[in-house]
């Protein structure tokens, strides 16, 4: 039986987990694979941390010289995170002859481009299933099983803090501080929670699947990114009297040349399969010219899923290494096949809910501030508010983000409007 020797970086929880769960299924993956894998090295900042798994001491090694110089190690496994120390250390990986394996989202989104092309110019691969989506399994079905299809859309709900945040704002009622306060008593959230908040570890994400389905990476800043930090209780109440759930969606879509790539917090019917996705967990819906529309769904994250997902990439990487010829890269095509469509052109319906003036002739005041930008309205709700105040919620029907851009800029300057409380994008695919 072949052996390949791996040089795991990280032994924090991802790595914890690709170690308990190579222990667990030793005999299945060496039997499946023909492979006996052998970690010979890990390293780690601190050999003196306790450890969530047992391993040999010696093992232990504090810098990346240690595993990329090593000529027995075939293959290195990254799961420190970030972006400085992981791209300096696969870059060299790949420079001294190593295959990669990556679950590290914000390396790939960010350097993807570099990495790809190190690896072609090497002729080595690298593997990053654990990097969207945790123990879902969505590279592998996009690379492959989905390998005939056109991918035309793709809606994911790909961060399980936000998604459990949002879940107990609307099935238990709280507010937005005490759920996020909540996710992090059971650490369903980063000590910082900013990027999961924000939207940017979902729009990481997205760009990832944007390379896989629509054959293009796009630079970060193409990426429309907006958090559910302005989600209210309120507006999460209006949602349900609309038959809607609120979810952070990542929502990628092919118009004409160009796609459409952005993270925003969005209502869609509850009778959509995505709604229904609750809690700390993560979904992708797809739909392809042939498959019409599938969806993946489970733990988007934790050390046994990711782990899972880190040893299929192992699996794959070791079935491939022994492969004559060895080399076509595992990733797509180095060269963007679409251009990333600016927001202001893309069109979608929406939620808006303003406080206005309650006296005659506003609500006609309003609608026509919308006409006159083209943009048509769908139903309206009012609810008196305060003495001489009423709070009403629009819905449009599907219009230019620029037209509706337009007539917000327009209404705020209107006396008659008091306050645009929120706009959410209405999802209705
Ligand atoms: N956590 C998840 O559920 C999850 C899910 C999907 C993807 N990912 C991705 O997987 C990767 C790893 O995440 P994680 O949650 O496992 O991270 P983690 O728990 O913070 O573990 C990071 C590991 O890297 C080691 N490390 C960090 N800086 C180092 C340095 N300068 N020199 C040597 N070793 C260093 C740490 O060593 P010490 O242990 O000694 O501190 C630790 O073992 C990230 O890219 C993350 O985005 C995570």
């Amino acid at each position: 039986m072949e052996t390949i020797k791996i040089g795991l970086m990280g032994l924090g929880t991802v790595g914890s987990g690709v170690i308990e769960g190579l222990k667990k299924n030793q005999k299945e993956i060496s039997e499946r694979s023909g492979i006996e894998f052998d970690v010979s090295k890990v390293m780690v900042k601190d050999k003196q941390k306790k450890r969530m798994v047992e391993i040999d001491e010696k093992k232990l090694v504090t810098e990346p010289e240690e595993i990329i110089n090593d000529p027995d190690i075939n293959l290195v496994v990254e799961l420190i995170g970030g972006c400085d120390l992981a791209k300096d250390s696969v870059l060299k990986a790949l420079d001294s002859g190593k295959d990669v394996v990556t679950a590290n989202k914000d390396l790939i989104a960010t350097h993807g481009k570099e990495i790809f092309e190190k690896a072609k110019e090497n002729k080595r691969n690298i593997y990053f299933e654990g990097s969207v989506a945790g123990g879902i399994p969505l590279i592998k079905p996009l690379q492959e099983s989905l390998a005939a299809d056109k991918i035309e859309k793709v809606i994911g709900i790909l961060n399980g803090t936000t998604n459990y945040i949002l879940t107990k704002m609307s099935d238990v009622g709280y507010s937005f501080d005490r759920a996020l306060e909540e996710a992090q008593t059971y650490g369903f959230c980063e000590a910082d929670p900013t990027n999961d908040i924000s939207g940017l570890d979902a729009a990481y994400k997205l760009a990832i699947l944007s390379y896989l389905g629509f054959e293009t990476l796009p630079d970060m800043k193409e990426v429309y990114c907006s958090g559910i930090e302005n989600v209210s209780q309120r507006d999460i109440q209006y949602a349900k009297k609309l038959g809607m759930e609120i979810k952070l969606l990542a929502v990628g879509e092919k118009e004409g040349d160009g796609i459409f790539l952005a993270v925003v917090p969005c209502m869609i019917s509850k009778e959509h399969p995505i709604a229904s996705v609750k809690g700390e967990n993560n979904a992708l819906f797809v739909k392809g010219n042939l498959v019409d529309e599938v969806m993946f769904y489970g733990p988007g994250a934790g050390s046994l899923p990711t782990g899972s997902a880190v040893l299929s990439d192992i699996i794959k990487a070791g079935k491939e290494m022994f492969k004559e010829p060895v080399k076509e890269l595992s990733a797509g095509s180095e060269n963007n096949k679409y251009k990333i469509a600016p927001r202001e052109e893309f069109e979608a319906s929406f939620y808006l809910r303003l406080v206005v003036k309650d006296k005659p002739g506003v609500f006609s005041e309003i609608a026509g501030v919308f006409g006159s930008y083209g943009v048509s309205l769908e139903s309206i709700i009012q609810e008196k508010k305060e003495d001489e105040y009423a709070e009403i919620v629009l819905l449009t029907h599907k219009t230019k983000i620029k037209n509706l851009d337009d007539a917000i800029a327009d209404l705020e300057k209107r006396e008659n409007v008091y306050e645009l409380s929120n706009v959410i994008q209405v999802e209705k695919s």
